[in-house]
């Protein structure tokens, strides 16, 4: 059977051709229980039972860019704005240490935050704990990448979204694509571990355009990548469409699992949104980490990226436990080590 022969060739060779990728994320999921029990099998294989956790710090809300599908686009002026302090990020991440956390993400929008003061808070956070940490922060210029990197970061998140060239002008006015995939070589050679990823279910995606985004996370040699269903927001451009759905978002876990074996793959938050079993799902299909929210509960509700978002009523300490229960349900164990690369 052809569906069959393709998942066994990327399980066994970690290589397939934009037809074959195409096919299988064409097919109907209902025959693809074999795709899910070979990535689970392959994230076994490469990473055990061990689950890596990354603490996000959202630390503001505030956005230059105007992507059609976010929430905290700059024209949505329905949202109120907020932007923690140095000291109130620091202190959230040492908080975010004593729960137990080994690795930090520093989140926002495309805000102005001045590079030198993230520096300082990247140093500040690496000298009063043990922590990893991560800069998920768009695009900002190549000086600050730098900087931020000698201050410590180990690690840089900026999502392609969306591999057809068109669609990703269409969905970020005033961006390129070009600088995006450009930053992200930039950052791999400045020694950051880098992650990308995409949005499952954009209007006009097909899957043959979802094809060409393993083949770039391949491409690009990735340490790290991610995705989540499309969940439209209705103070913006997109407010009308439809969402992206579980399946296709599994099959594409599954996918970068098994043509990407050594990248650690997050079960995304806006997955375990529609659907309360959605980060269960992913990690019997590929993922190995989780990203629970370790932002202050007085502003969650305000980091609005898309509706509904889990946990905008519960706490650092609530959320770390019920990731904990969810982690030891299906067998698996929280990591006591960073997870740093498995590439090296
Ligand atoms: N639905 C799902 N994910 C979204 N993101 C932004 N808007 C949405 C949405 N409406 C994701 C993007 C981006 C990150 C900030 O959140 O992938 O990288
Ligand atoms: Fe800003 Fe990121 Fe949202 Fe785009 S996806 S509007 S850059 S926060
Ligand atoms: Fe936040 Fe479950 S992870 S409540």
């Amino acid at each position: 059977f052809e569906i069959k022969r393709i998942i066994d060739q990327a399980y066994d060779k970690a290589q397939l051709n934009k037809e074959d990728i195409t096919a299988i994320l064409a097919e109907d999921l209902a025959n693809l229980d074999y795709l899910l029990q070979k990535a689970d099998e392959k994230r076994d294989e490469i990473c055990g039972d061990e689950v890596h956790l990354r603490a996000i710090i959202e630390f503001s809300s505030y956005c230059k860019q105007n992507c059609y599908y976010c929430g905290l686009r700059k024209d949505n002026q329905q949202l109120k704005r907020y932007q923690l302090k140095s000291k109130e990020i620091i202190e959230t991440a040492q908080m975010a240490s004593e729960l137990g956390y080994q690795t930090v993400v520093l989140q926002s929008g495309e805000d102005d935050y001045p590079a030198e003061e993230i520096a300082e808070i990247i140093k500040k956070i690496k000298k009063t704990t043990a922590m990893a940490v991560t800069l998920s922060l768009g695009e900002r210029d190549f000086e600050a990448y730098k900087l931020w990197r000698e201050a410590g970061a180990d690690r840089y998140l900026l999502k392609h979204e969306i591999a057809d060239k068109v669609l990703y002008q269409k969905y970020h006015p005033g961006m390129s694509f070009e600088n995006r995939i450009e930053s992200l070589k930039y950052l791999k050679v400045l020694g950051y571990q880098i992650g990308s990823g995409v949005i499952i279910g954009l209007p006009d995606q097909t899957p043959a355009i979802l094809a060409e985004d393993l083949l770039l996370c391949q491409d690009l040699e990735l340490d790290m990548i991610g995705s989540g269903p499309f969940i439209p927001h209705q103070q913006t451009p997109l407010r009308g469409s439809e969402k992206g759905t579980v399946e296709m978002t599994l099959k594409f876990t599954a996918l970068s699992r098994l043509l990407l074996p050594l990248a650690h793959i997050p079960a995304t938050t806006a997955l375990g949104t529609i659907d309360a079993e959605g980060r269960q799902k992913a990690l019997q299909a590929g993922a190995n980490v989780v990203m629970p929210n370790v932002t202050d509960g007085r502003y969650r509700e305000q980091y609005q990226i898309y509706p509904d978002k889990i946990c905008v009523n519960e706490e650092a300490g609530d959320c770390r436990q019920c990731i904990g229960g969810i982690i030891a349900s299906l067998g698996r164990y929280v990591s006591q080590n960073q997870g740093h690369s498995l590439r090296e």
